[in-house]
């Protein structure tokens, strides 16, 4: 079976935030299809990072998608905000939320594309209740918090098994899966065979020589 083309989606977290418009605009030169925004709170995750006001701040400037990945405790309080503001999609994490579907309900009245997100070591029963109402699911490569970090090797294995499952359950067709941390140009065609629809990666664009001839070749090096 034919498979879509891989989609990129740079995470401006590893770019620099004295210059963000540049960020953007290389995402444009590169033909990134998101901007991967990540949303730290300094409780679910040990970092702080990037509020509201930030995105209401870029979103002008740019027609890409802006892919918000919230790794935050209460993400109820924060999807009218981000939605507000000028998020195309909200990620929630299920770990973090204490009534999934409540948050789900948020994202869905405010129109946004629906993501949940697993961390490693989370088993994927957790989300199974709600496939049937999210559009999107982010499996995380690395534990979240910070950019930089090593892809765990055992993820290319989970991703095949969470396609496998998807695939079983007649949803593969309409949920995206996203792969979060740790994406090089070296595994990324590995992991997009895994069952990738979109691939994250914030340090090996952001702090390559060319970080828009690395866009480029994520999308040639999975074609
Ligand atoms: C980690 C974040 C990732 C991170 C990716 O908690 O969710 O999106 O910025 O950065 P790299 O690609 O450098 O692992
Ligand atoms: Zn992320």
């Amino acid at each position: 079976m034919a498979k879509n083309p891989i989609k990129i989606a740079p995470s401006i977290l590893s770019a620099d935030f004295s210059r963000l418009y540049s960020a953007l605009d290389i995402c444009e030169k590169g033909g990134a299809e998101y901007i991967h925004v990540d949303v730290m709170d300094n409780h679910f995750v040990p970092n702080l990072t990037i509020g509201p006001i930030v995105v209401k701040s870029i979103k002008p400037l740019t027609k890409i998608f802006m892919d918000v990945h919230l790794m935050v405790e209460r993400p109820e309080d924060l999807i009218k905000p981000f939605a507000d503001a000028g998020a195309d999609g909200i990620t929630f994490h299920v770990e973090s939320a204490e009534n999934p579907g409540l948050v789900i309900d948020l994202i869905r009245s405010a129109n946004k594309q629906i993501g949940i997100s697993l961390k490693p070591q989370t088993p994927f029963s957790m989300i199974e209740p709600f496939l049937d109402q999210i559009d999107l699911l982010l499996i995380m490569s690395v534990e979240p918090g910070f950019g930089g970090q090593e892809y765990i090797p055992g993820s290319t294995k989970r991703i095949e098994e969470i396609h496998q499952r998807l695939i079983v359950l007649g949803l593969r067709n309409r949920i995206l899966m996203e792969i979060d941390g740790g994406i090089k140009l070296t595994n990324a065609k590995k992991v997009a065979n895994a069952g990738a629809d979109i691939l994250v990666a914030g340090s090996a664009i952001f702090q390559s020589e060319n970080p828009i001839e690395t866009i480029q070749n994520f999308k040639e090096i999975t074609a």
